[in-house]
């Protein structure tokens, strides 16, 4: 039985299915806080998929699940992800994505259970020093949340020293898209992000697309990032978990498409795959956003065998089919 926890959220719910659609037992812990029952009841429908909602900040919450299923292995995504609201109140953001994690990987070790894919970010990078980002650029968080991820990579890799417990961090750039057949998408409430924002301002009356800054140091003066596709990131972490069974070794691995698009390109990719005009002006600079982040993702290729097959139109056109799905569903 594989643990996923969060599974009720945007990467795990879609990671869910694919383990399901490969053949495992999945138990999906989460509390629901930004997951969604609805998704865990699309889960359900598709396959085989337990559900226990609980906490990671009660350790008695995990401790159940422990004794209740035999775990063998663990994929945490449970986290809060909000880069804004972690300055704002860092304290949420280390009691649950440390705290939180600290219980998980302990009921780990007292069970046993000594296999975890974690989900990390490239904001463990911070500014970047050079780009295409490697595994071996420096990692220099410039706000909370890249923080707590980066302090939950040194409780792994101390952990691994002290017990045993091998992980997989996988660093993910900017994820896109969602499932191909529309059953889940990206449901954030706010949602912050950049496609959805776009799409929403194509389907809503009176909204206008803001782009934050168009001075940047980039060819068209608009942020550059590496939109990988959430399908293709949920085989990532299938094929993480393959290999910390066949090696049981801890390793890190970025995951990107290599390709960094500017604000301004996925804007343009969405008028072209809509057909359509999008209401759009420039604002003011978001505080907190490096002008360009893309990775270099060869050593997942090369080791894990991962090969992103999606392209950005392809995360575009599925982003765009949920979307109107939601707002069908009065969402
Ligand atoms: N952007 C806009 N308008 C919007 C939303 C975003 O112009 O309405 C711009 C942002 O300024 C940024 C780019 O689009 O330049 C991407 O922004 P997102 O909010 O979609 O994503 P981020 O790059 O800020 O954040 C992502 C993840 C975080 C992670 C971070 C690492 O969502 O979890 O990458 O830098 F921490």
């Amino acid at each position: 039985m594989i643990l996923i926890t969060g599974g009720a959220g945007y990467i795990g719910s879609h990671t869910v299915i694919n383990f399901i659609k490969n053949g495992y037992e999945v138990v999906v812990f989460d509390n629901l806080e930004n997951g969604h029952q609805e998704t865990i009841d699309t889960l359900q429908n598709i396959g085989n998929v337990k559900f226990e909602k609980g906490d990671l900040r009660n350790i008695e919450d995990i401790e159940k699940v422990f004794n209740k299923y035999k775990i063998d292995a663990v994929i945490h995504f449970a986290a809060f992800a909000l880069v804004g609201e972690s300055v704002e109140n860092p304290s949420k953001y280390y009691r649950n994505n440390v705290f939180g994690t600290l219980n998980l990987v302990d009921t780990m070790v007292k069970h046993n259970v000594k296999k975890i894919v974690f989900s990390s970010t490239c904001a463990t990078y911070g500014e970047p020093q050079y780009t295409p980002i490697d595994e071996n650029h420096p990692q220099n968080p410039i706000n909370p949340y890249g923080n707590t991820k980066l302090c939950v990579e040194y409780i792994l890799k101390d952990y691994d020293i002290a017990y045993d417990l091998k992980s997989i961090r996988l660093r993910y750039f900017n994820v896109a898209g969602c499932d191909k057949q529309t059953r889940l998408g990206e449901w954030h409430e706010p949602e912050t992000h950049l496609i959805p924002n776009i799409l929403k301002s194509t389907l809503g009356k009176n909204k206008t697309f803001k782009i934050f800054g168009n001075d940047y140091d980039t060819p068209d003066g608009t942020c550059i990032r590496d939109y990988v596709n959430v399908e293709d990131l949920a085989e990532a972490h299938r094929l993480a978990y393959l290999y910390l069974n066949e090696n049981n070794k801890s390793d890190v691995f970025n995951l990107g498409t290599e390709q960094g698009d500017s604000v301004k390109k996925v804007f343009d990719t969405c008028e072209k795959v809509l057909d359509k005009k999008i209401p759009v002006e420039v604002v003011n600079k978001r505080a907190g956003d490096p002008a360009k982040l893309y990775a270099n993702a060869n050593k997942a290729k090369d080791i894990l065998k991962w090969k992103p097959e999606r392209s950005l139109e392809d995360s575009i056109k599925s982003a765009y089919t949920w979307e109107c799905k939601q707002i069908q569903e009065g969402k």
